[in-house]
């Protein structure tokens, strides 16, 4: 039967009443941090890990502050602002989804504030194992990879990850090894039947003119469209 014994909490100072351990002829209290604090340093922890998860999306420091609830129910988005809730919450509870979404609108109209807030609530989710998830804006990522063959870092290789956003596709040159890189990433996407976000300014037939139609043809089945149909352009009301 372990003896009991009050020690005095290095977090708090506080008493709190623990289990006696002798070793090698002497007493030690088992331990040394009251309940309250050990639950504290637990969300502590968890806060950490999740902000480490959040890094690692590599999210543009520019868009680190989108969320759902920052995210202005104006009438002409308030459907694609439900719409990506209502998927997040669907991952977030483990649901088997078959698809992404295509968020397409005009420039300013919140697409990638929304793609942002739906990781946010990915990397934070309850799920376990714990959900991967990356952002990728197409023609950065486009460019980062041209530079990487010389001797520039490799950008991150998006295969593996449950969740990547592909931004503003379309944006992209049009050179034919634009299309093929664009091609692989889509393609192995459906492969590993693995979930995509896409932001776009562009109507199908055009994304098809730019990614290609056997691109754009994957990415209608790998993604269900939204349009963020804001009738004004954010970035011109937020600088007026
Ligand atoms: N409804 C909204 N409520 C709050 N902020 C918003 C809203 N819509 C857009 N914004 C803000 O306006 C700016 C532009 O939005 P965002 O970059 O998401 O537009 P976009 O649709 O992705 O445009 P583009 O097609 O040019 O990439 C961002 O700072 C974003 O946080
Ligand atoms: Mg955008």
């Amino acid at each position: 039967m372990p003896t009991s014994l009050t020690a005095k909490c290095l977090g708090c100072g506080r008493e709190f009443a623990t289990e006696q351990v002798v070793l090698l002829g002497q007493t030690f209290a088992a331990e040394r941090y009251c309940d309250f604090c050990r639950e504290q340093e637990k969300v502590r922890d968890e806060g950490r890990r999740a902000d480490e998860r959040w890094t690692r999306v590599q999210v543009p420091s520019a868009y680190d502050g989108c969320t759902f609830e920052n995210f202005e129910p104006v009438p002409d988005t308030r459907n694609a602002l439900a719409v990506c809730r209502q998927w997040t919450k669907e991952f977030r509870a483990g649901t088997d989804l078959r698809q992404g979404l295509l968020l397409r609108g005009e420039p300013g109209a919140g697409k990638t504030h929304l793609a942002v807030a739906i990781l946010r609530e990915v990397v934070w989710s309850d799920r376990e194992p714990k959900p991967t998830a990356l952002f990728l804006n197409v023609p950065d990522w486009l460019n980062a990879l041209r530079e990487s063959y010389g001797d520039g870092e490799p950008p991150p290789n998006p295969s593996g990850y449950d969740l990547v956003v592909l931004d503003d596709l379309g944006a992209e040159d049009w050179s034919s090894w634009a299309r093929d890189r664009i091609y692989n990433l889509v393609n192995q996407r459906e492969q590993q039947r693995r979930l995509v976000i896409v932001t776009t300014n562009h109507e199908w037939r055009e994304l098809a003119g730019r990614v290609g139609g056997p691109t754009a043809s994957r990415l209608r089945r790998l993604a269900r469209e939204v349009h963020v149909d804001a009738r004004t352009d954010y970035r011109e009301r937020e600088a007026a």
